[in-house]
C-alpha cells in the first residue's frame, strides 16, 4: 500500500487539500499530513480528519512516506531521513540547481520535478507552474494596487476626472496574461511586452495592448523563451523605459530556463518612474529583471517600491493549494501502479518530470549541467 506524506510548507501553501484526500484514501492510498499544514490555506486538521488523513509529525513522515509531497525541495539531511526508494515530489527549478538531483541520487531516492513537465496540452491539468503562476499574476496586482497612491479606474466625478493608471507587464507568459487581465479589470490601462511574437494575440485578448520590440530571437525551446542578444535586451530597455516613464505598475516576469534573468530594468528606468511607483519583480529568484531587486524584499528607493517577490502565488494560499492539489492528483495515476510506485516512464510528462529514479538520475539534459554523461 502507497503512503503519500504531506510536509508543511513556510509558505503557508499545501500540497494536497482535503477534498482530493479524501478521493485518493477512497482509491486505499494512505496520507500521512503533519500537523496544521493545511491551516494557513484555510484548511483546518478536522477536514484532513475526515477526509481519512492521518495527522501526524514530520519525522515521521519522512520516515514512513513513499512518496512525500513538498514544493520547497527537502534539504539533505531531510533526504538522509526518508524511506529507502521513497520519490520526492518537488519544486527545485531543476534547470537552475541540477545539483539537486545529485542530492537526491546520493541518497538513492527518486525525483519528480514539477517545473520539468513538459508544457503540453495533455499535461495541462498537472501543470504546477501554471496553475501557481495565475495566483501570481492576480497577486501582483493586487499587491501593487494597494501599495500606489491613486486609483486604478478612470473616473468622471462632480469633483473632476480621474485618469486610469498605466501599468506595464512584462513578460506574457501565464502570470503576465493573468496580470493583464486583473489589471483591466480594475480598470488600468495596459502596456504589455514579451519576445515571443505569439504573445501578441493573448494579450490583445485580455485587454492589454502589445508593444513590439523588433528583431527578438523567436527560437523556443519547450514552449520556453530563449536567450536574447544583449543588443536586442539594449533596445528593449530604451522601449520599456518609454512606457514605465507613465506607469504606476511594472510587472516584470521575464525568465529564460536554467539562465539568469535578462536585466530590463536598469535603477534609471525606475528614477522615470511617477513617484509613488511598484515594481513588483517575479523574476527575483533568478536574479531579478530590475537591478535594483532584492529577493524577499520589499525596497522603498527614491519614492519608488521594487518589490522582489518569487513566491507571489504563496499570498493566496487558499486558491493557490486548492489548484496545486488538483494538478499533484492529476499526476498521481503516472506514478502509481496497482498499488505500488510504478512510474509510467514510456509516458511523456513522466520521461522529462522523473529526473531521478531509484538513485540513478535519468535525465540527460541534469547530467549534461552535471558533466556526469
Ligand atoms: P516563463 O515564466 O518561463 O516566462 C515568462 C515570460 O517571459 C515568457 O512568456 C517569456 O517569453 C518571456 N520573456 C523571456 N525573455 C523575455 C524578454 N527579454 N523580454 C520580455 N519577455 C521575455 O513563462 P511561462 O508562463 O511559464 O510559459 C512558458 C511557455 O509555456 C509559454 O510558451 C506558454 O504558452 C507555455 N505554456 C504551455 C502550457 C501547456 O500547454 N501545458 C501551460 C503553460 C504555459
Amino acid at each position: 500500500m502507497v503512503r503519500i506524506g504531506v510536509l508543511k510548507q513556510q509558505d503557508g501553501r499545501v500540497m494536497l487539500v482535503p477534498q482530493d484526500c479524501q478521493h485518493l484514501t477512497r482509491q486505499e492510498l494512505t496520507i500521512l499530513t503533519e500537523h496544521n499544514a493545511g491551516e494557513q490555506a484555510g484548511f483546518p486538521d478536522e477536514a484532513y480528519h475526515q477526509a481519512g488523513v492521518q495527522l501526524t509529525d514530520r519525522q515521521t513522515i519522512l520516515r514512513q512516506a513513499d512518496l512525500l509531497l513538498s514544493l520547497e525541495p527537502p534539504p539533505p539531511q531531510e533526504l538522509a531521513k526518508c524511506k529507502a526508494g521513497a520519490c520526492i515530489i518537488t519544486l527545485p527549478f531543476i534547470a537552475w540547481h541540477p545539483e539537486y538531483a545529485r542530492e537526491v541520487a546520493q541518497h538513492n531516492l527518486s525525483l519528480v520535478a514539477l517545473d520539468a513537465i513538459p508544457r503540453i496540452t495533455r499535461a495541462q491539468s498537472m501543470d504546477v507552474l501554471s496553475s501557481q503562476a495565475t495566483v501570481a499574476g492576480y497577486a501582483a496586482i493586487v499587491l501593487a494596487a494597494e501599495r500606489i497612491p491613486v486609483l486604478m479606474p478612470m473616473l468622471s466625478t462632480a469633483a473632476g476626472t480621474v485618469r486610469p493608471v498605466e501599468v506595464v507587464v512584462i513578460g506574457a507568459g501565464v502570470a503576465g496574461l493573468q496580470a493583464i487581465a486583473t489589471a483591466r479589470r480594475l480598470g488600468a490601462r495596459v502596456y504589455a511586452f514579451d519576445v515571443r511574437a505569439a504573445t501578441r494575440e493573448q494579450v490583445e485578448s485580455v485587454g492589454g495592448q502589445f508593444i513590439e520590440v523588433e528583431g527578438a530571437r523567436q527560437e523556443e525551446r519547450g514552449g520556453y523563451a530563449v536567450e536574447q542578444t544583449e543588443e536586442f535586451l539594449r533596445r528593449q530597455r530604451e522601449v520599456i523605459a518609454q512606457y514605465a516613464a507613465r506607469a504606476y505598475i511594472l510587472f516584470t516576469t521575464a525568465a529564460v530556463p536554467g539562465k539568469r534573468a535578462p536585466l530590463l530594468i536598469p535603477e534609471e528606468t525606475v528614477r522615470q518612474m511617477p513617484v509613488g511607483a511598484v515594481l513588483v519583480d517575479m523574476a527575483a529568484r533568478f536574479g531579478g529583471n530590475c537591478a535594483l531587486t532584492k529577493d524577499g524584499e520589499e525596497i522603498l528607493w527614491e519614492g519608488r517600491r521594487i518589490i522582489g517577490d518569487s513566491n507571489l502565488a504563496a499570498r493566496f494560499p487558499g486558491t493557490a493549494s486548492q489548484l496545486l492539489s488538483r494538478n499533484i492528483a492529476n499526476l498521481l495515476p503516472l506514478l502509481i501502479r496497482d498499488g505500488k510506485i510504478q512510474p509510467q516512464i514510456d509516458d511523456e510528462i513522466i520521461h522529462e518530470s522523473l529526473i531521478v529514479f531509484q538513485g540513478e538520475i535519468r535525465s540527460a539534459r541534469v547530467r549534461e549541467h552535471l558533466n556526469t554523461t
